[in-house]
């Protein structure tokens, strides 16, 4: 949410930010904004709208200074505006900055600095920081007091000293300055600034959102995410929580506050290993679409080296076989379609190996004193490990001292660095911003989860695990099958692609699959959508209900297949028109759907792997019926870091 980048090296800074800014505009897309400084002045602009908006503008600035920041924006506070757009400028306009996360006592703050003299031009809670900084540097460059109100300071500008280079281990007053400024702030962030009077530096700060610089060729690069850097730099430092940064235009320096004052830290390296193919569509016309088709790879490479000697192995998780054993609770915690996938998880750890298991959606679990033991595994499940719902559940679940595991897609994100264990879903990068190729990475993670508890609790016999591990396997190929035949999806799309809402439905397994085709619907089609377990959808849903009003069924064979069969029944004798996702060779269904969409048969426990891809290609054509944007749907963010 909110998408950093910075520059500071021997190119023009500009494309080179804005082609930062476009790698990481998944985070955010309602403005952006680049500031680089030019001469002794810096010069800002702010578009709203795409990044394309800020690319098209950019050739009337004639902008040639090689240092600069910039930013892409979701709206948290104030209205998507040109003037809500970061960077945000100092009253002076010689300091500007870029911030991600969300400053808490914004409010007091701009109250307090509004007396002090300085003239706000946004509604954003970011802009207090660089009037902090503002303030903070007249003290520390030219001698004001805190008393001093901002007239005065500014005045004594004239008399400043110039300002001082940046030496080894030496923070710059810029740094100072946001150290000072950081000190006041409630909230979570990412800061870069620049100063026009320290030209050349970047100064960052870090609090929980993401942050991380990168030495390349031709400079210093600074982003809040590594798909920014990824075929820019072969590594970047990550910098850690509290910490803080001088970018300068060949090398960077990395400090933490102690008592007050910066000291020398050392910044936690990471390889990149950037595999150019993820950022580009090939031979599909969007994102979601490729990636709905590297599903069936994306189940191979999680199953990889799992199996072993009739065993699941999942050494990552970092407990004993004997600790394993001692669990008597699972808590899963998640978000949006993370969510869903532990809505299936909940039934195979229960199913499997007995111990009771809850599922939580991280917002609510955060905030009501959950009931956790240190017997309690709790399991984060998050595809950019850096959603600030499921972070903070993670950590108060710690402070309970209860084992989180993470699973997660993001190498290094701060869900792997804060979990005790981590798995990754060998995903790869994913651009859409509807999760399709994650969502399958995390069912298959945490069937292996469930595979591993049932197996240290005894109840899953070597034989078993290896059988049900090859039908895993299995659904790869039958992933392919799907994908091979969409034209049932088609014909079922363009039938309801001008209906106002949809209603999912489905039982057991079925349910959450309905649970995460009507979010697909919603979040790329913009169609209300809601999903109900068929069984209570005549407890309300089912008023709904008029000619040709949509239901989508799943259905495939499972112990409750009958029971929604009827359910299907009951919907298409008021006049529903019924799209059923069903086994192949299911030869009844036929009479009571409108369009059936077969899928090969496999195990009611893997069938979310396979049923929800009919659901995902469904909402992708309905929504390029209608014209939306699929890639990046209105008002949302691929990662969500604010609460
Ligand atoms: C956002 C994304 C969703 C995602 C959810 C949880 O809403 O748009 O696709 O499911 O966040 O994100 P996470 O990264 O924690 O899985």
């Amino acid at each position: 949410m909110c998408g950093i980048v910075g520059y500071s090296g021997s190119r023009p800074a500009a494309p080179v930010l804005v082609n930062g800014l476009k790698r990481l505009e998944y985070r955010g897309y309602d403005s952006s904004g680049i500031a680089v400084e030019e001469g002794a002045q810096l010069k800002s602009i702010c578009r709203t709208g795409r990044i394309s908006e800020l690319e098209r503008s950019l050739p009337d600035f004639h902008l040639t200074g090689s240092c600069g920041i910039g930013h892409t924006r979701w709206a948290t506070h104030g209205a998507p505006s040109e003037a809500n757009a970061h960077p945000h400028l100092s009253c002076e306009g010689d300091i500007a900055i870029v911030h991600n996360g969300i400053i808490e006592n914004h409010a007091e703050l701009r109250s307090v600095l509004e007396k002090r003299g300085h003239r706000f031009t946004s509604q954003t809670d970011s802009e207090v920081i660089v009037h902090l900084i503002e303030d903070a540097y007249a003290r520390l460059a030219f001698q004001t007091s805190e008393d001093d109100d901002m007239e005065d300071a500014l005045g004594k500008r004239e008399e400043r000293t110039p300002a001082s280079e940046v030496k080894a281990g030496e923070p710059s007053l810029l740094l100072q300055a946001l150290s000072m400024a950081t000190s006041m702030l409630i909230g979570s962030w990412a800061i870069c600034a620049i100063s026009s009077h320290e030209p050349g530096i970047i100064a960052c700060a870090r609090k929980e959102s993401p942050l991380v610089i990168g030495h390349g060729a031709d400079g210093e690069h600074v982003a809040s995410d590594v798909t920014a850097l990824q075929g820019v730099v072969p590594q970047v430092c990550v910098l850690g929580d509290g910490q803080f940064a001088d970018v300068a235009s060949h090398s960077f320096a990395v400090f933490s506050s102690v008592e007050e004052r910066l000291i020398s830290a050392k910044g936690e390296m990471m390889r990149l290993d950037w595999n150019a193919e993820v950022a580009e569509r090939g031979r599909f016309a969007d994102f979601m679409l490729k990636e709905i088709y590297e599903q069936p790879r994306v189940i191979r490479d999680t199953l990889e080296g799992r199996l072993n000697h009739g065993a699941i192995t999942i050494s990552e998780l970092s407990l004993t076989h004997e600790e394993l054993n001692l669990v008597d609770r699972v808590v899963i915690i998640a978000c949006g379609t993370s969510y869903h996938a532990a809505l299936v998880a909940k039934n195979l750890i229960e199913g499997w190996s007995r111990i009771p298991c809850e599922v939580e959606v991280a917002s609510e679990f955060r905030y009501r004193d959950p009931i956790i033991t240190p017997s309690t595994l709790v399991v984060a499940v998050s595809q950019s490990g850096e959603t600030a719902d499921t972070l903070a559940a993670i950590r108060d679940a710690r402070i309970k001292g209860a084992k989180v595991f993470g699973i997660t897609n993001v190498i290094g994100s701060p869900v792997a660095r804060e979990s005790d264990g981590v798995i990754y879903t060998k995903a790869n990068k994913e651009i859409a911003v509807a999760s399709t190729k994650s969502f399958t990475g995390q069912l298959v993670s945490l069937t292996l989860l469930a595979l591993l508890l049932g197996q240290a609790k005894g109840r899953l016999k070597q034989a078993q695990v290896r059988m049900l591990f090859n039908e895993l396997a299995n659904t790869a190929e039958q992933a392919e099958a799907i994908l091979k035949e969409a034209s049932a999806i088609d014909e079922a799309a363009v039938s309801f692609k001008d209906s106002r809402s949809a209603l999912f439905i489905g039982r057991g397994m079925g349910a959450a699959v309905a649970e995460e085709g009507a979010l697909k619907l919603k979040e790329v089609s913009y169609l209300h959508a809601e999903a109900y377990p068929a069984g209570e959808m005549k407890h309300g849903p089912i008023a709904l209900i008029e000619p040709g009003f949509p239901v989508i069924a799943v259905a495939t064979q499972s112990p409750t297949y009958d029971k929604v069969l009827s359910n299907i029944q009951e919907a298409k004798t008021r006049g529903a028109m019924v799209v059923a996702v069903a086994t192949e060779g299911d030869e009844g269904i036929g009479q009571f759907a409108d369009h059936v969409i077969f899928i090969p048969r496999v195990r009611d426990a893997f069938s979310p792997i396979t049923a929800i891809i009919p659901l995902q290609l469904l909402a992708r054509k309905i929504a390029l019926l209608r014209g939306c944007n699929i890639d990046q749907p209105r008002n949302l963010a691929k990662s969500v870091t604010v609460e």
